[in-house]
């Protein structure tokens, strides 16, 4: 087969059902009233590489806040979660923070990083086994939204800890939080612990930087969803047609990040049409900003509760102990 022939039949050959999962939901979205892409299809290779960045910029505080709390209260956390944990941890990723968690944990029954990225996750899964000899590292690729098994270590554990970094619970609306939070209880169990990092609220100003940075890391990085339709969907975007933008949405206490259409237009996705006005946005991610109490409350109603808060000193993100209450 020549390589162009080659090339047309891969174009051409039948979808797999993710895939018609993937373009199902992705229409679905846009067929919606504003439009929606939701957040998971950020991350492609590229997009996962652009997310690296944004954790590296100046105005992305989230990161760098969250990494130094672990670092000056890690020892604390540690005492709180206790010896011999099995710790779950959802979104995994690259496990950066889990290593600064392990290296005060004094004993650890078992890691189990949890990511929906198979190539990703292996490969951290890898580097925290060697790293850390002396814990049993049993990866789980799977979508952390929906309920999956916990393998059985070795060792006895005296209890299951979830580790949740990152503020990406902020990712979920107040309802999809809450579901998400009681999936965690459900996997902990009745003994179970839950250490969660969430933004909190602050000036604006700040916040909207953060999500819309001066080198246009963030801009390309919310236009990249795009390019991936493109290159995966059979989509048609015109990237360079839509304009990056992040507000502040105070009523709902969220960022949110949008692609606005800067002139009417037709999109073709999947062999589907799509109109956009002129001005029109689609939004692509909610970053929800929390106080101290919504995330009390939040957790309660999850049947969790607080038993401990660390804050950098600026007050800008916080790591939060919580542990599993009978309903
Ligand atoms: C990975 C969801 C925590 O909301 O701050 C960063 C994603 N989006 N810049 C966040 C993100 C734009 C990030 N989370």
């Amino acid at each position: 087969m020549s390589h162009q022939g080659l090339h047309a039949h891969l174009r051409t050959r039948e979808r797999t059902h993710p895939e018609l999962v993937l373009v199902a939901n992705v229409l679905a979205g846009l067929r919606e009233t504003p439009k929606r892409i939701a957040p998971v299809y950020f991350y492609d290779a590229v997009g996962s590489a652009l997310f690296d960045r944004i954790c590296e910029l100046p105005e992305y505080y989230l990161t760098r806040t969250e990494t130094q709390i672990l670092r000056d209260d890690g020892a604390d956390m540690a005492d709180q979660i206790g010896e011999n944990v099995l710790l779950v941890e959802f979104g995994s990723g690259s496990s950066i923070k889990t290593r600064l968690l392990l290296d005060r944990l004094r004993t650890v029954a078992a890691y189990v990083p949890v990511d929906i990225s198979r190539s990703h996750l292996l490969a951290a899964a890898q580097r925290i086994a060697s790293a850390y000899p002396h814990v049993e590292v049993l990866p789980v690729c799977a979508d952390f939204t929906k309920p999956f098994t916990v393998p059985t270590p070795r060792r006895a554990p005296t209890r299951i800890v979830v580790f949740f970094p990152g503020s990406t619970i902020g990712n979920f609306d107040p309802q999809d939080a809450v579901n998400l939070l009681r999936l965690m209880r459900d996997i902990a169990g009745p003994a179970g612990g839950l250490l969660l990092g969430a933004d909190l609220v602050k000036d604006a100003a700040i916040m909207v930087r953060a999500y819309d940075d001066a080198a246009g890391v963030t801009a390309a990085f919310n236009r990249n969803v795009l390019q991936r339709f493109n290159n995966e969907l059979d989509a048609d975007f015109d990237v360079t047609s839509f304009r990056h933008r992040a507000v502040w949405n105070a009523a709902a206490s969220r960022i949110e990040m949008h692609l606005l259409s800067t002139r009417r237009q037709r999109v073709t996705l999947a062999g589907e049409s799509i109109e956009l006005d002129e001005g029109e946005c689609i939004v692509t991610e909610h970053c929800h900003k929390y106080t101290l109490a919504a995330i009390r409350e939040q957790a309660r109603h999850a049947g969790w509760a607080a038993r401990q808060h660390w804050l950098d000193a600026n007050q800008y993100f916080s790591l939060t102990y919580l542990e599993a209450v009978d309903r």
